[in-house]
């Protein structure tokens, strides 16, 4: 789909108007005056005609921006399957932004695995819009799709192809072409001499070897003198290891473990692509999570990279110990900020649902409330819980340094807490594992990977350096 910018139109009322043709604005207001008057005056938010020669959609101006991406997708839902065009008037930029990429957001399709690749897909090819919008704007409302489309690939790929290795030459492919970026995939000789225990064990009871991705984005020109690491969970399929989940319910969906890395790949892919002035570092360990014969099992007792012993008692909190082994790599780079995300626990979904993210953090009161603005800004909402370090003592193990289990309350703050402790500080650990992954679709998120998180994290090192 492409996004063109044609001339204004100067509408009277205060309205958006989506067509399938290029009405003018005299058209649109005398052909319809009797009916937009009734329709102004009624509590629905958008008007929809049909034309002999196609379809047009009046929408109200003062809604919030959220009203007006589930608007794009709602409309999106109505245009017939055989429109080529669309046109979109109006007089403020930010809600042609949001309506237009609620729309596009609405328009993905992972269509990879079906026969009838052609016939399904959607007739739509170009969405002209007003200049109103800057063709800056424009130009970042492309490259946001582009990545929030990869990073819900990424989570829609089962790991019949998506395993670590297939993961990290995505991630290689994707910066091929980026300017001022780097990407160092490490093999699994390369993690033994590193001594990444968690990821090792973790690794054990698979086919395939695990990897280490590391991302670096360095324009010439940066704000900040230390980088920020993101870190993302890149667990490929997590059955449960030898602690197996049970296959319904709990186990389907595991082919979206690794939301947390496309989430921040996809993120600093699109910090390039705006020309960011930021030193960006990413790392992505990744593995799917087996029972395989030689699988890690309860009782094992592993070590992290920097030597903290852990005694494993459930092999389903995989997660953490691949991230630990992360977390501890990223103190190499004395960071500014270290940001991990991860689809880490089910008690972060059982806590706050679908709807927004867990986020835990020591850092300063100032970032965190950064990060709920941004979050509140692009509708990625993240939850600031408690983060006392009363929750640690849950992970403390009788004969190793930790176990990879807390109690069972408050199983996000518990597990974060652990994370905590290997990461550098300033330290934010943002648990997805809610909204990352839809099993039923909710408007332009749609059903499946959502790509949670770029944008936030983008909106977020935006304003960050500002
Ligand atoms: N990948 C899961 C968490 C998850 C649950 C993600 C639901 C997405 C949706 C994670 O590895 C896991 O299995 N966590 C366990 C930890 C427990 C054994 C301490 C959990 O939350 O049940
Ligand atoms: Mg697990
Ligand atoms: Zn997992």
């Amino acid at each position: 789909m492409k996004l063109k910018r044609i001339a204004s139109i100067k509408l009277k009322s205060a309205l958006l108007i989506l067509s399938t043709e290029n009405t003018s604005a005299k058209e649109v207001e005398n052909t319809f005056d009797s009916s937009i008057n009734e329709w102004l005056k009624s509590k629905d938010d958008f008007l929809f005609l049909k034309l002999n020669t196609g379809m047009i959609f009046f929408i109200k101006e003062g809604l919030t921006n959220e009203k007006y991406r589930v608007l794009g997708h709602k409309i999106r839902t109505l245009i017939e399957r055989t429109e080529k065009n669309v046109f979109v008037h109006g007089n403020n930029s930010e809600t042609i932004f949001s309506l237009v990429e609620g729309f596009c957001l609405s328009s993905y399709q992972f269509l990879k695995y079906k026969k009838e690749k052609k016939n399904l897909q959607y007739s739509l090819d170009t969405i002209h819009l007003s200049d109103v919008l800057t063709e800056e704007k424009v130009t970042f409302l492309n490259h946001t799709l582009n990545a929030v489309y990869w990073t819900r690939d990424m989570v829609n790929e089962p790991v019949s192809y998506l395993n670590a290795t297939n993961f990290s030459n995505e991630i290689v492919s994707l910066f091929s072409k980026i300017k001022d970026t780097k990407v160092n995939v490490l093999e699994k000789s390369k993690i033994e001499a590193l001594k990444m225990g968690g990821l090792l064990s973790v690794n054990k009871g698979s086919q395939d070897p695990p990897t280490f991705t590391i991302i670096e984005y360095k324009p010439k020109k940066v704000k900040n003198k230390k980088p920020i690491v993101l870190v993302g969970k890149g667990v490929t399929y997590d059955t449960g290891g030898l602690s197996l989940k049970p296959t319904a319910g709990s186990m389907d969906s595991m082919k979206c473990d690794m939301a947390g890395a496309a989430m921040m790949v996809g993120a600093i892919y699109l910090c390039a692509k705006l020309l960011l002035p930021v030193h960006l570092i990413c790392l992505i360990p990744a593995t799917d999570n087996r029972p395989g014969e030689n699988a890690y099992t309860p009782g094992d007792i592993i070590h992290i990279m920097d030597g903290t012993s852990v005694e494993v008692l459930n092999t389903d909190a995989e997660g953490r110990l691949i991230l630990a082994d992360a977390l501890a790599y990223s103190k190499k780079y004395t960071p500014d900020l270290v940001i991990n995300a991860a689809t880490l626990t089910g008690a972060a979904v059982m806590a706050i649902g679908t709807k927004a993210a867990c986020m835990m953090s020591n850092a300063e009161n100032k970032t965190n409330q950064m990060l709920v603005e941004a979050g509140n800004k692009v509708h990625e909402r993240v939850v600031e819980l408690p983060f006392w370090d009363e929750y640690l003592e849950d992970m403390k193990s009788s004969i190793a340094d930790f176990k990879n289990i807390g109690g069972k309350y408050a199983g996000m703050i518990s597990a974060g807490k652990f994370l905590e402790h290997f990461a550098p500080k300033p330290f934010v650990h943002i648990d997805i594992a809610g909204p990352s992954f839809l099993e039923s679709e909710e408007n332009y998120k749609g059903k499946g990977g959502t790509g949670f998180g770029v944008r936030i994290i983008t909106e977020f090192i935006h304003n960050y350096l500002a």
